[in-house]
């Protein structure tokens, strides 16, 4: 069975190829999608292409199917099974139709029908966008409820570079997705840490591990969808961070720990903060300015303890008066439920998410994990195996 019911309206941008991408991210994550196209769109590529993908037929034109006996009415249809209508591109010209209730193309016309989430992602030339009067028709539209997927800087077809490029097909997905979850989270600020930390030798050399950061961003990701205020603070990885996620980069733990300060100094009310990081315990004693030569005989390097972060945030946030709720994680090899609930109590735990570190199936690097969460109070729950997303999901339920 099909997650949720797209509907995709297709106008005429040069960003219309953009569209075969997010119809086809949506197909691979478990969405139906058919699609609507205006006239000057399917001047631009043929339905056919869609029909091929979908395997059903394009809605094209208004005026068959107000000539057509049919009682089933395409448009009012369409608007009926559908959970999402996203237009992607959204030109200038679409924008300006749906925000004053036009309804004579098939995009308008399920756009003022729907009464499912509404979601587009403008392309068009900088000063076309900058203009006032689309600036405003994108206002009427935020006010009746439409999510707008922020065009990006980026080269422009009139050979420019500017605002105005269309959203990165993943960003506009996601967004999508992030339509259909509760926003338990409104109002509420979630940090999370991810990926390693690295800790440098001299200045082409570190200590790290093996944390990929995608148990950290899948949390940041379902924070977000979850409706939250989300900071990501994160060490050296190669990911793409979740929309609408504020993003900071660091390297060594020292860097993460003063991060995290700044961030919670300046949060107001309850803050929830998911240690996923995998923090380096250890730093070189000594940082050598300039490359460490061989000397032909042992290298012995010498390393300090790192701070431990959780607890001197807990001690931060009770002197500077804030209302933090702490998760962390374990990543352990051997007696995981044991040197788990070690850790509960010296880093003042809500509750900590026990991984086990020597499998190669989850954890360090998968996309997947399993996990079990240890309470305060001696409670233990399993999350059995799973994506790192429906984890993230289940972890910051706990949390609500
Ligand atoms: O990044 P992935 O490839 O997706 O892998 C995910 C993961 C295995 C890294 C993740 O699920 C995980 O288990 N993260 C915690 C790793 C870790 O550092 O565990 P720990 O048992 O060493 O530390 C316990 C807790 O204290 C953690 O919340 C850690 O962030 C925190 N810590 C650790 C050391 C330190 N100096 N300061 C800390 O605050």
């Amino acid at each position: 069975m099909a997650k949720a019911n797209v509907v995709l309206g297709v106008t005429a941008s040069i960003a219309i190829y953009k569209a075969l991408e997010v119809l086809s991210i949506l197909k691979k994550r478990g969405y139906a999608v058919r699609v609507a196209m205006t006239e000057e769109a399917q001047e631009m590529i043929s339905p056919v292409v869609f029909e091929a993908l979908t395997n059903a037929e394009v809605y094209t034109d208004v005026m068959e199917e107000i000539e057509s006996d049919d009682t089933n009415i395409t448009h009012v249809a369409l608007a009926k099974w559908a959970d999402v209508f996203v237009v992607v591109p959204a030109t200038a010209n679409i924008i300006a139709k749906m925000s004053y209730g036009f309804a004579d193309d098939p995009v308008s016309i399920i756009a003022l029908t729907t009464k499912a989430h509404k979601i587009i992602a403008p392309a068009m030339n900088t000063d076309m966008y900058l203009n006032p009067i689309v600036q405003k028709n994108l206002e009427i539209l935020k006010e009746n409820g439409f999510v707008i997927v922020e065009p990006i800087d980026g080269e422009l077809a009139c050979n420019t570079k500017g605002v105005g490029h269309i959203a990165l097909c993943e960003d506009i997905v996601d967004v999508i997705e992030s339509s259909l979850y509760f926003k338990h989270f409104e109002g509420r600020k979630v940090i999370i840490t991810a990926g390693p930390t690295a800790e440098p030798i001299d200045p082409v050399r570190y200590i790290t591990n093996r944390s990929s950061g995608k148990m950290g961003f899948a949390l940041a990701k379902m924070a977000k969808f979850m409706g939250a205020d989300t900071t990501l603070i994160t060490g050296p990885v190669c990911l793409r961070e979740p929309y609408g996620v504020k993003r900071i980069d660091v390297e060594r733990a020292t860097d993460m720990l003063d991060a995290l300060k700044r961030e919670i100094s300046k949060a107001e009310g309850e803050i929830i903060l998911i240690m996923a990081a995998a923090v380096a315990d250890f730093k070189p004693k000594e940082y050598k300015e300039s490359k460490i030569k061989k000397s032909g005989s042992e290298f012995v390097l010498v390393l300090d303890e790192n701070p431990d972060i959780t607890a001197e945030i807990n001690r931060f946030a009770k002197e500077n008066d804030k209302n933090l709720i702490i998760v962390g994680f374990a990543a352990e090899t051997n007696d995981l439920i044991e040197n788990a609930k070690k850790k509960i109590e010296k880093k003042g735990l809500e509750f900590i998410v026990a991984n086990d570190v020597s499998r190669s199936d989850i954890a360090f690097g998968s996309d997947d994990n399993e996990v079990i969460l240890i309470y305060a109070n001696g409670k233990r729950e399993k999350i059995n195996k799973a994506s790192k997303e429906e984890i993230a999901f289940e972890i910051l339920r706990r949390l609500i």
